[in-house]
């Protein structure tokens, strides 16, 4: 199939990486000329394992990358991949929807034929049908379901395994309209996945546009719920002297529970979950219902970095001393730091009068944005080294093994945020929740 795709970032550049990879012929739009022009080049505009090597197979053949919107014409299906980020208030901004939905729109003005377009962006229900479509349908002169039709086809990868979680998802979640628009719809989505769907067995779930945009909400909320409700289980483990892990994996062993995202720590952060979970609060808000739960499922992730600090006072004071922050990064496997843990961390040191020494194997540029003026080192060797303290916010693997460059610290006060280091005799060692 010819396909477009409207936007580079995490998801846009996946799935135009993955359905190139699938078999379909695609081009990935973007107002960004040097993201597109990277990609062209046959290189990923962003760090995700594996991604590199599908854009440097089929960059040139398959996959096209363009600033020009025209080139959506040739195509029969459009997915909108344009960011929606939340305001101070949890609002989502749709302006990046809106302008991409009027580009689209008049391309489809000039164009004969079918054509579907399908929103890939997270957005609060009812968006497809009371922003997207009238403004696809103001700017082609045409009606939904007649002129052009219209699903909605929410995004569940992960970053990190961006590539793997689109190429086997658990479930494809395909809403479309009432009807005959509909049913044609879902036959192009079908053809779309058809090649993953071959490969891999899925979930199809199909449903209405505005359920498929509640289920994406709904989904990020539950997993962001479930990781505050183990952090704060673990919170009270941790008054007891309990180890919240031993908990955890003894309910993750009652199957209506799961043993899956119950890593208790310093909380969660990225692109998703906090925007996601913001979004949908304020969501709610606007048609007068209360979400409290998921409220206080937010109180207790921003609690997380105070206790890790909490933790730290109980220890030393850090004024003046050379403190080392492990991982920056908001999970491992990624150089993203958006409302990475750390961040509150840092800041909570540098309100103490620390010294502060970053370390993350991929994420230190993209930290040095953010706090240009802590240190920054090229190793957790050398960022412990002379240390009196070191705080442990993202689970790299490399942490495990760390063991003899405790010993160059000045002081060996490790609290652990992840669970992630093993060493512990000749250390003064805690853990968030154990
Ligand atoms: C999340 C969802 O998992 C994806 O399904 C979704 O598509 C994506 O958001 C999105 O909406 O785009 P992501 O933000 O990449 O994916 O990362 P996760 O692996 O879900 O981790 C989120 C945060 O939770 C991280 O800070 C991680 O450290 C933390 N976490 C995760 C825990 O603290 N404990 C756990 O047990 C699991």
């Amino acid at each position: 199939m010819q396909i477009s795709v409207i936007g580079s970032g995490y998801v846009g550049t996946t799935l135009a990486a993955v359905l190139a990879d699938a078999g379909h012929d695609l081009v990935n739009v973007d107002l960004d000329e040097e993201i597109v022009s990277q990609i062209n080049d046959g290189v990923a505009p962003i760090f995700e394992p594996g991604l590199d090597e599908l854009v440097a197979e089929h960059a040139g053949t398959q996959l096209r990358a363009t600033t020009d919107y025209d080139d959506i014409a040739d195509t029969d299906v459009t997915f909108l991949a344009l960011p929606t980020p939340t305001d101070d208030e949890g609002k989502i901004d749709l302006a990046a929807m809106r302008a991409g939905s009027r580009s689209v729109g008049e391309i489809l003005a000039e164009k004969d034929g079918d054509h579907l377009v399908v929103v890939k962006s997270t957005v609060v229900p009812t968006t497809t049908e009371e922003v997207v479509v009238p403004t696809v349908e103001e700017a082609s002169g045409k009606t939904a379901g007649e002129g052009f039709d219209v699903a909605m086809n929410p995004e569940f990868l992960r970053e990190g395994t961006a590539v793997y979680d689109c190429q086997e998802p658990d479930k494809i979640v395909l809403g479309v309209q009432d009807g005959a628009a509909g049913e044609r719809a879902l036959d192009t989505l079908h053809e779309v996945y058809e090649p993953i769907l071959a490969d891999h067995d899925a979930s199809v779930v199909e449903t209405g546009l505005r359920e498929a945009e509640m289920i994406k909400y709904a989904n990020n909320a539950f997993l962001a719920a479930k990781i505050s409700l183990i952090n704060e289980l673990g919170n009270i483990c941790k008054e007891y002297g309990v180890d919240a892990y031993e908990v955890a994996d003894a309910i993750g062993l009652d199957h209506r529970i799961g043993p899956h995202f119950l890593r208790s720590g310093v909380g969660w952060g990225g692109s998703c979950f906090p925007k996601d979970v913001a979004a949908i609060i304020h969501a709610a808000r606007e048609k007068g219902y209360a979400p409290e739960l998921l409220e206080a499922a937010v109180a207790v992730n921003e609690r997380q970095p105070q206790r890790l600090l909490g933790l730290l006072d109980t220890h030393t004071d850090v004024a003046g001393k050379r403190v080392a922050v492990l991982g920056l990064a908001f999970k491992p496997g990624t150089d993203d730091i958006r409302e990475s843990r750390a961040i509150p961390v840092i800041e909570g040191l540098i309100e103490r009068g620390a010294d502060v020494v970053g370390y993350d194997p991929v994420a230190t540029e993209n930290m040095r944005e953010h706090f240009p003026d802590i240190e920054y080192a090229d190793s957790a060797a050398a960022a412990l080294e002379g240390a009196h303290a070191a705080l442990v916010t993202t689970d790299w693997d490399e942490f495990e093994a760390l063991d003899g460059e405790f010993d160059a610290m000045a002081d060996p006060v490790v609290i652990d945020g992840r669970r992630v280091i093993e060493r512990r005799d000749g250390l003064t060692y805690e853990g968030i929740t154990w």
